[in-house]
């Protein structure tokens, strides 16, 4: 058999390193040895004019360390300046200081950076990110958004490792839908945009709210409905993709697109197993992280610090609890519910560790979830709530019970939900984490629209 052959070449390192013709500036001193040749392909970041020789700081995105090479002036051209790629050779040595660097033979500038021109950097500079957030299709070149990004990507993979070590299948839910998961009016309604089609099918006597799939359509709020219909034939399953939503909120903690990982748990009838998935899900991502990108850590934050909590057991608090607690403080909860400065001083009197506050009275929160046994206004729900963020997973156990779910249904196009619930229903539970909340809490970045690399909010819809 064909495939047979190609087993044969068991170095698939060989064919990996074809993708990327160069090495890694993270690999280089990780790996590479002095004495060895390394051809490296980057940004310079920061030039030292010496009498003999120029030292430039260059890195490619790999990490947040940076190569040092060592030029002969010989081999300078005017072009060599900060912010230039570039694509060097030469051997590894080691600098006085005992750090590998890279003595060039050979330097050829890609692309030129003419600071004058308008480039927004300046090298040694620590730039505000209110000021980095003006150039978003450059701040890649920056230390803070690089690291973020790198961390993001770091984050993004331990998830994954979390669930396939938990056999948890990954399922793609679709962005476009005809359902208000939430039920709470924050959708984008989505239309064909060509005149042509629209008419075409304006003719065919089409509802112009439905014209192109013949629903309403949005983009999704959320993957659960549809995970939930996937959990009940395939078991535990979860997914990890953009979601939407049309808030009128510039704060700090929303988006218009964010990335939501969402988790469903195959007969999962307590809420404290649900509670316990969540607690060990975010120690493992956070010390998983801390542990793979310590030097991006350090470049987003300095004073960045393991949180106290990783081998503390989470607080939970239910809602009343909550609400006497605040009481106390001052703060009373009003009838929309636990406002985000409260949910931070909660956080504040547990010391900084994470808190679950549960059973929810039934009307703050949404169509799809359990009431509780003991209590018919009450809800089996949770919201995690952490320093810097509030709320940062929104979760319940789901409603089960066919009546009770059916009394609660907030539109008859969710018959296919509700139907689940006849065929060979289990009991599950699930839960919503915002992956760029989750990025603020780990990296200690205070806005939002840091930790994506083209974040979107209300009348910022730019590149
Ligand atoms: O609490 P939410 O609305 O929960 C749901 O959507 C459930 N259907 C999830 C589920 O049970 N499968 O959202 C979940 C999380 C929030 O806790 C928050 O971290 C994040 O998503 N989030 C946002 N993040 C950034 N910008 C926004 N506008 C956000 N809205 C929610
Ligand atoms: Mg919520």
């Amino acid at each position: 058999m064909w495939f047979k052959n190609l087993l044969k070449f068991r170095d698939f390192s060989k064919i990996s390193n074809s993708s990327r013709n160069y090495t890694a500036i993270a690999s280089v001193l990780e790996k590479a040895n002095v004495g060895e040749f390394a051809e490296v392909k980057g940004w310079v970041k920061n030039l030292r004019v010496q009498k003999e020789l120029i030292f430039a700081d260059v890195t490619d995105g790999s990490s947040a360390k940076r190569l040092q090479i060592v030029i002969p002036k010989k081999l300078k051209t005017d072009a060599l300046t900060y912010g230039s790629s570039v694509h060097i050779t030469g051997k590894l040595s080691c600098s006085p200081r005992g750090q590998l660097e890279l003595a060039a033979d050979s330097v050829k500038v890609l692309g030129e950076c003419v600071v004058a021109d308008g480039y927004p950097f300046n090298p040694r500079t620590t730039h505000p990110p209110e000021y980095i957030r003006q150039f978003m299709h450059l701040r890649a070149r920056t230390n803070y958004i690089s690291s973020i990004l790198r961390v993001r990507n770091a984050v993004t993979k331990h998830i994954h490792d979390f669930y396939t070590s938990k056999d948890y299948m990954h399922v793609h839910t679709p962005m476009l839908t005809s359902n208000d998961c939430e039920g709470a009016g924050e959708v984008f309604k989505v239309q064909p945009d060509n005149e042509e089609t629209v008419k075409a099918m304006m003719q065919e006597g089409r509802d112009r709210d439905a014209i192109y799939f013949g629903t309403k359509t949005f983009l999704t709020v959320s993957g659960q409905l549809h995970l939930e219909a996937i959990c009940r034939g395939m078991g535990n399953v979860y997914t990890l993709g953009p979601t939407f939503r049309a808030e009128n909120s510039r704060s700090r903690l929303h988006l218009s697109e964010f990335y939501m990982l969402e988790g469903e748990i195959a007969f999962c009838d307590n809420i404290k197993d649900l509670q316990s998935h969540v607690e060990e899900l975010l120690k493992y991502v956070f010390i998983k992280t801390r542990d793979t990108n310590e030097a991006d850590l350090y470049s987003i934050d300095k004073d960045n610090k393991a949180p106290l909590w990783l081998d503390k057991e989470f607080i939970t608090v239910t809602y009343e609890e909550a609400r006497i607690l605040l009481d106390k403080k001052g703060m009373s909860i009003t009838e929309e519910g636990i406002n985000k400065e409260q949910e931070l001083a909660l956080v504040d009197y547990c010391n900084g560790v994470p808190v679950f506050v549960v059973k929810w009275p039934k009307n703050l929160k949404s169509f799809y979830m359990k009431e509780c046994e003991d209590d018919p206004n009450k809800v089996d729900a949770l919201d995690l709530l952490t320093s810097i963020t509030g709320e940062l997973v929104g979760g319940s156990l789901r409603e089960d019970n066919y009546d009770k779910l059916k009394s609660k249904l907030p539109s008859d196009s969710l018959g296919w939900y509700l139907e689940l619930r006849k065929f060979g229903n289990i009991p599950t539970g699930g839960f919503g984490l915002g992956l760029e909340r989750l990025l603020q809490s780990l990296c200690g970045v205070a806005n939002i629209k840091d930790t994506l690399p083209f974040p979107r909010w209300p009348h910022n819809c730019s590149l």
